[in-house]
Formats: C-alpha cells, structure tokens, sequence
C-alpha cells in the first residue's frame, strides 16, 4: 500500500534526496518505505522559498484560500483508506483508530475552509476624549508571515493538519518538520497541496530531516511563528532558542480522570477504557490517573481491570486489535521500567506489565507512589494507575497535583461539581461526562504548566497566525 519510496516537499515541489530516511512498519519492525531526507542547505533553501512566496499567499482573497482548503478536503475523502493504511504502517495505529484519524484531518480541513472567510477584524471608537475627536480606528487580521511547524509521531496527520490547516486559512506561507519515525502522512498532504494549483509556488516545504539543520526550524528568524507539538522537554527547550518568534507549544500530560459516587459505572468503564488505551495510550491526554469514588472502588476496580484483560492485542492491520505496538521498542521499554519501578516501591499491577519488543501489554496499577514515573511523569503508553478518594474536592486538589494540566475528565451528574472542576481545575480543558482524552477538532485545545502554551483548534490558531492591524482616519 505504501510506495517504494517519497519525496520530501521543497518549495512546493517533489524532491528526491540523496539522503533516505528507513521508515519501519511499526508492528513488523521490518523497513516499509523510505522517504527523502533535507539536509541544512535545503531546510535553509525552504525558508528562502517561504519568505518569497508569502506576499503571494498574503494575497490570495478568503474564497481562493478556502477553495485550496476544499480541494484537500476532496482529495483526503477520494484516498481515505490508503491515508488510513499508511497510518497503520508507519505509527503501528490500530486500524480502527487510524480510519478515525483521517476522518479528523478531514474534519480539520473542513473547519478552516469554513474559517478561512470568517477572519474580521472591528471597528473601535476611538473617541475617548476631545483630542480624539473626529477619528475612527478599523482593524484587520494580517498573515504573522512565514511559520515553523514541527509535528508529533502520534497523530501522524491529523496533528500536522493542526498546523497547516490553518495556516493556509489564514494565508501564512510555512515549513513543517515532520517526525522522523512518521513521515508518510505529513508527506502526502504535501503530495495534495503540491498537485493543487491555486497554491501559491514555493509557499509549502515539507521535510523530513535528521538533527543536521533541524535548528532552522527555531532559531531563523524570517521564520515568524514556532508552532511545536512533541513532549514537554523538547518543546520548552526549543521555546529557549526561539528568539523574538512568538511559540505555540502543544505538550503532554498525565492527564486525571475522576469517576464521582454518582457516575454511571459502566458507562465510565465504556468510556475510559477508549480513554486510556486506544492507540495504546499513546496520546497527550490519554487517562493515566484514575480517580475513583472510594464507595464504588472496588466494584468499578474489578469491572474495570476485566475488562482491561480484555482487550484484543495484536496485528494493527487486522479490524479487531485494540492494542497495537508502541511507537518502538525503546519507548516500550522505558515504561515497562516505569512499571517495575513502582512495583519497587510498593504499587501492584492489576494486570499487564509484560513487554514482547514494541508490544506492551494494557496495564493497570494501584497504590503507586505519588512521585513515581507512572504517575508523576507521561507514560504515553498502555498504562493507567488507580486510587480512590473519599471527598471530591480532595480529588480536585489530586487532579491539579501534578506539573501538567492539559485536559481532565469528570464523571459526575452534579451540575455544580461539574461547576467546581470546571473553576478550579488548572488545565486547558475540563471533560464533564467524558475522559480528558475526548477532542474534535473546533475546539480550543491546550494546556497549562507544563503542558504547553496556546490553543489550536482552527479558529485559536488562525489567532496566533495572524496579527492585528489597525488603520486610523482622521475626518477633519
Ligand atoms: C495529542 O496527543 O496531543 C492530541 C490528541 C488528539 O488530537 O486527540
């Protein structure tokens, strides 16, 4: 399905390198494709064609940047199920999941062509005081210019199209930087754009590359936005280097779920079992912590971990698997160290724990430490860790202890619980009824602390693409 081998994308145009970037199939560990590779001269080369090209994209009127949003949009649709098998391939993605993954990008897509001839501006009285007298300000949104995008293994899609969704919306030339482990989605939305020919040339690279030159991506300065999704270490360091860009970081977290005395149990169970484990935990606001009412502990604990015990593991490709590889047997690994660590210091595991190469089983634990790994830190990966609680605010307070705070999830039926969480919660987002895990695509979606910093979700994006500019008229 994929084929033999992809160009990356170089102002606007296909390229062979003489370079390769192996891209393994997830599952098989076997080389599934291999994809050009940019070295520094071409991301350098990239950056000149983005300057270049951006007052060409900076004039395209609202309706031409929506028709070239609405031709993604009918080329994703026409080749939906190779998108999908190549997300299988490359991420190692259930194949459910990777259906639901481009049946978002195309969504994405969908929502910043409506966006894109909805960006106003306003008319401000400026009439405060005499000596302002006779003046009126109006103001419009401008393209910020030139952006650097730089996209997560995770969502080898549909977070790309985050970036490059809205940035065409809002008529920013850019370079995006895909992960080295998944290229291939990021690789043919390029293959869409480049085909379409109301984009403006050069306005577009897409480019695979290794540590040689990848700095450009943050320190040049024609660059006029950082937008990284990736984990929190990276994303603060890179924040560091960034100069006077403006930075959007979408980081990670070990996002809390809270199950109230009140909660449907089996409901919940339906619920965070998708949560915490599809695409085996490998998402930012998978459920890692679990709270759970201590009055229905024992009942949801026993539901719950059969129903974990469960789950089909096995060949992503094949309509059944629930739990597919990880991204690699290194990551893999790190986690099943995480889960022997606690056990270490005292945590039982309900169930899993075991690693065959990239396959980590789903595992549940309990009375694991606070500052242990598999509850301090992001475990992106099969893994969540249970306690109960006796008094909803102390699981509030339990939810906000942690240096995360993207999204959290609260099952409860009490409106002015839901209030509560939704006031003292520090997180970008608050789930009632729902697992934190929960997104489509309009929404505002980021976090706090250490979970990043700005929101995407189309019309939040087009926010940070654009800047305001203000016309001032006298009438004498
Ligand atoms: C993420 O992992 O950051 C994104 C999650 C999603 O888009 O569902």
């Amino acid at each position: 399905m994929l084929k033999d081998s992809y160009p990356y994308y170089l102002a606007s145009e296909p390229c062979f390198a003489n370079t390769d970037l192996d891209v393994t199939n997830k599952y098989t560990g076997e080389v599934a494709t291999k994809v050009a590779l940019a070295d520094a001269g071409v991301i350098d080369k990239a950056i000149a064609a983005a300057e270049k090209a951006q007052p060409a994209m900076t004039a395209l009127a609202p309706y031409e940047r929506q028709a070239i949003l609405e031709y993604c949009v009918k080329r994703f649709t026409e080749r939906e199920e190779e998108l999908g098998k190549a997300l299988c391939i490359e991420a190692g993605k259930p194949i459910k999941d990777a259906k639901g993954e481009v049946a978002r990008l195309i969504d994405t897509f969908k929502i910043a062509a409506e966006e894109s001839v909805r960006i106003n501006g306003e008319v401000v009285n400026l009439e405060i005081s005499a000596r302002a007298k006779g003046y009126q300000g109006m103001t419009k949104k401008v393209p910020i210019g030139p952006c650097s995008f730089i996209s997560p293994f995770n969502f080898p899609l549909n977070l790309a199209a985050h970036k490059v969704a809205p940035a065409i919306a809002a008529g920013c030339t850019f370079v995006l930087k895909p992960a080295s482990r998944t290229p291939i989605g990021a690789l043919i939305i390029g293959e869409v754009l480049a085909e379409c020919e109301l984009m403006p040339k050069g306005a577009f690279s897409i480019l695979p590359c290794s540590r040689d030159g990848a700095d450009l991506f943050t320190t040049d300065e024609r660059l006029k936005l950082l937008s990284f999704t990736g984990s929190p270490d990276v994303g603060w360091a890179l924040k560091a280097k960034a100069g006077k860009k403006p930075v959007v970081l979408e980081l990670g977290g070990n996002a809390a779920c809270v199950v109230d005395e009140d909660a449907d149990i089996s409901d919940a169970i339906d619920r965070i079992i998708v949560g915490a484990y599809y695409q085996s935990g490998q998402s930012c606001i998978s459920v890692q912590r679990l709270l759970v009412h201590s009055s229905i502990y024992d009942d949801f604990k026993s539901r719950y971990v059969e129903r974990v015990k469960a789950l089909v593991s096995g060949d992503p490709s094949d309509e059944d698997t629930f739990i597919g590889p990880m991204i690699s047997e290194g990551e893999a690994k790190r986690l099943e160290g995480w889960i022997k660590d606690a056990k270490e210091a005292g945590a039982s595991v309900l169930c899993g724990g075991e690693r065959d190469g990239a396959m980590l089983q789903a595992t549940v634990m309990e009375n694991v430490p606070k500052d242990c790994d598999a509850s301090a830190e992001e475990a992106f990966g099969p893994l969540s860790v249970l306690q109960p609680f006796d008094d909803y605010d102390s699981a509030l307070d339990e939810v906000n202890n942690s240096r995360y705070g993207l999204q959290a999830g609260i099952f409860t039926r009490d409106i002015y619980k839901a209030h509560k969480a939704w006031n003292v919660l520090e997180v970008g987002g608050v789930v009632i009824g729902d697992v934190p895990s929960w997104r489509v695509d309009n929404m505002p979606y980021g976090g706090v602390k250490d979970s990043g910093l700005g929101r995407e979700g189309i019309r939040y994006a087009i926010e940070d693409m654009t800047e305001t500019r203000l016309m001032v008229i006298r009438t004498p």
